[in-house]
């Protein structure tokens, strides 16, 4: 299983993925010695699309390097915690964390969730100089491997080496990190699946034009502000050389540019609640929502302009209209209902008796979503402080702000955070379905990174970055069954480790021959990876998740374990009889039909695999008709 992405990983090229598309659609731009024929192609674009030469692209040192990352598969296996997993609130649970790093985790996603995931959200290091971000990574490419690789010099292969070993901060391995993330995260978008990326003025101009590139310029929808907390604002002061930055951002992207976001309202902006009790509402008067303006369009001294003036009189009018009484019967109620069935906004405005004329507020304290979020903080140590007892986390987003964004996406979809920190996001999804009655997935990917000896998180008892987002969300369903009772709703979840085989596993995988195996099954690679990595990283890979049951079979004393279209032969030893109940299952259980066999390749001598692939041929001329993938993975 390792063996075979290994050589594959040996062949791939920074745009494997984009030739191999090229070659599905448009087989007949490639010619016989494989040389692509562009012109041919251009035709194909012609009459629709303007062939632009602009040249006008986001350039940095080892972006060839960070899509050639994206296109080599992980060489990880998945091992269930197979204690958690098993208990009782987690047996089902269909929330999935992952620790590991994210390049891999995505990696595996792709395999079951490409095109599934709606709502991505994503807080990476923010390359502030400060926050602990170097790159560096352990792929072991060559000067002379890499410079083939990527069609680059050798000087330049070089540079991209030590950009990846020394452990740089600068803006092109920021980027590089960032871009094979970006590409994968892509592809696990739905049609409709959005993606928003917490940022600040450090990286804000890059990771914009990044996000141009990977999701396409259409395809950007906002770029939303959030309030900083006071002390990081007065953070800055210390050293006088810029103002207070008060903000941060969200990069807000949609997989497809027709997406269409559904109405969602926020509670008014501080300032402009201030302003409206201030000049309209006055608090002596709460309710009042027919301001006086004072002055009338005629003698020309509006408080608007007059265009925007004749048209609130002509809302106004449709309004009447739409409600369809006079207007001298209209209630207030009928106004309120009227305005809030609307999914704009619009100004209102009639003449009074007096002829003064007056606006209308809108009754309650909201109003419609836009890209000012001030009524939101970034981050909160206040809510990790209440679950924990003390500050176990110091970067936690809030609450509020990650279940804003998930309101985006529906009530059952799936959201996914794999930079999760403290595991907010699926804090936030806990919550939402508590509150609505959703039935909404997350997906956590989450570093095992080491916290320092000293820090609040160690003195607490944890070792690394994970165990906080994992008790974190043990801790938020806690709460939530405690406040709520009677509620049905999954607060469990499966949690999976993403381990790199052993250099003595990776030893006996590269000396193993499978043709000078013949005779013996090597058990030893069995014992290394354990039967439950070994299943749980080949249901991911066969398309069937994370959260997937198989059937365990008894096949006279020797488990296979089957699901839909695989069943899967792990263990050593198979005996004859074994082999003929596989067969006879095919023959008399109408719901048994895999198409595949997937055979744990070390774990069967070359009679064996022969024996299992002759009893299976007699399927092919039964009822059934079966012809039998068999998929022997090393
Ligand atoms: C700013 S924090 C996210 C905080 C999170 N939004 C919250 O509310 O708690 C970024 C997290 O990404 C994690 N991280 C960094 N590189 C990663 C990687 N390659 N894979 C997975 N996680 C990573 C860090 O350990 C850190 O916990």
């Amino acid at each position: 299983m390792i063996k075979d992405i290994l050589n594959k990983n040996e062949k791939m090229t920074p745009n494997s993925k984009e030739i191999a598309i090229l070659k599905e659609h448009f087989p007949s731009c490639f010619k016989s010695d494989g040389t692509f024929d562009i012109e041919k192609f251009k035709g194909f674009l012609s009459d629709k699309i303007t062939v632009t030469d602009e040249g006008y692209e986001l350039k940095f040192l080892g972006k060839n390097y960070a899509r050639l990352l994206a296109s080599v598969d992980t060489t990880t296996v998945i091992t269930p915690n197979e204690e958690h997993n098993s208990k009782p609130e987690n047996k089902n649970s269909e929330n999935i964390y992952i620790s590991g790093d994210n390049l891999d985790g995505l990696k595996h996603l792709l395999k079951s969730y490409s095109g599934q995931i709606k709502c991505i959200y994503i807080d990476p290091p923010y390359n502030t100089g400060t926050d602990g971000f170097v790159y560096n990574d352990n792929f072991d490419f060559t000067v002379d491997s890499l410079s083939e690789k990527l069609s680059i010099s050798e000087e330049q292969a070089e540079r991209i080496l030590d950009l990846t070993k020394r452990g740089s901060a600068s803006h092109s391995a920021w980027l590089m990190f960032m871009y094979s993330r970006l590409l994968l995260a892509r592809d696990l978008l739905s049609d409709d699946g959005l993606i928003f990326i917490s940022i600040d003025d450090n990286e804000n101009h890059n990771l914009k034009l990044l996000c141009d590139d990977v999701f396409g310029e259409e395809n950007f929808r906002n770029q939303i502000t959030i309030r900083r907390g006071a002390k990081s604002v007065q953070a800055q002061f210390e050293t006088w050389d810029k103002l207070g930055q008060s903000v941060e951002y969200l990069l807000f992207y949609s997989r497809k540019s027709s997406y269409r976001f559904p109405k969602q309202m926020k509670p008014l902006d501080e300032e402009r609640q201030g302003s409206w009790n201030n000049h309209w509402r006055g608090t002596d008067r709460p309710t009042m929502r027919y301001p006086l303006f004072g002055i009338t369009p005629e003698n020309g001294q509006w408080r608007w302009g007059k265009e925007r003036s004749y048209i609130a009189i002509k809302n106004y009018k449709k309004m009447i209209n739409d409600i369809g009484v006079d207007e001298k019967s209209i209630t207030q109620e009928q106004i309120d209902g009227w305005y809030s069935n609307l999914d704009y906004e619009c100004d209102l405005l009639r003449l009074s008796d007096s002829g003064k004329p007056e606006h209308y507020i809108p009754p309650t304290d909201s109003t419609l979503l836009n890209t000012s979020w001030m009524d939101l903080l970034v981050g909160s140590s206040s809510e990790i402080r209440r679950l924990f007892g003390k500050t176990v986390f110091e970067t936690a987003k809030l609450t509020a702000t990650l279940q804003r964004i998930i309101t985006f996406a529906d009530k059952d979809a799936v959201i996914l955070d794999f930079f999760s920190g403290s595991a907010t996001t699926a804090h936030a999804v806990m919550n939402l379905n508590a509150e609505d009655g959703g039935n909404r997935k997350f997906i956590m990917v989450q570093l095992p990174e080491i916290i320092e000896e000293g820090k609040p998180a160690y003195e607490a008892g944890y070792r690394t970055i994970d165990q906080i987002g994992m008790d974190r969300i043990i801790k938020a369903a806690n709460k939530i069954k405690e406040e709520n009772p009677d509620l049905e709703a999954d607060l469990g979840f499966k949690h999976f480790i993403l381990q790199e085989p052993t250099p003595n596993t990776l030893d006996k995988i590269e000396e193993f021959d499978p043709d000078e195996n013949k005779l013996f099954a090597d058990k030893t690679l069995l014992d290394e990876f354990g039967k439950p990595t070994i299943l749980s990283t080949w249901l991911v890979r066969d398309g069937y998740g994370l959260t997937a049951q198989p059937e365990e079979l008894d096949l006279s004393g020797y488990k296979g374990y089957f699901i839909d279209k695989h069943l899967y032969l792990i263990d050593t030893e198979i005996p004859n009889e074994a082999i003929e109940k596989i067969v006879v299952k095919y023959e008399t259980d109408g719901s048994f039909n895999p198409e595949n066999i997937v055979l744990f390749g070390y774990s069967f001598t070359w009679t064996q695999m022969e024996q299992l692939k002759i009893n299976l041929k007699r399927l092919k001329d039964t009822e059934k008709n079966l012809n039998i993938n068999f998929d022997v993975r090393y």
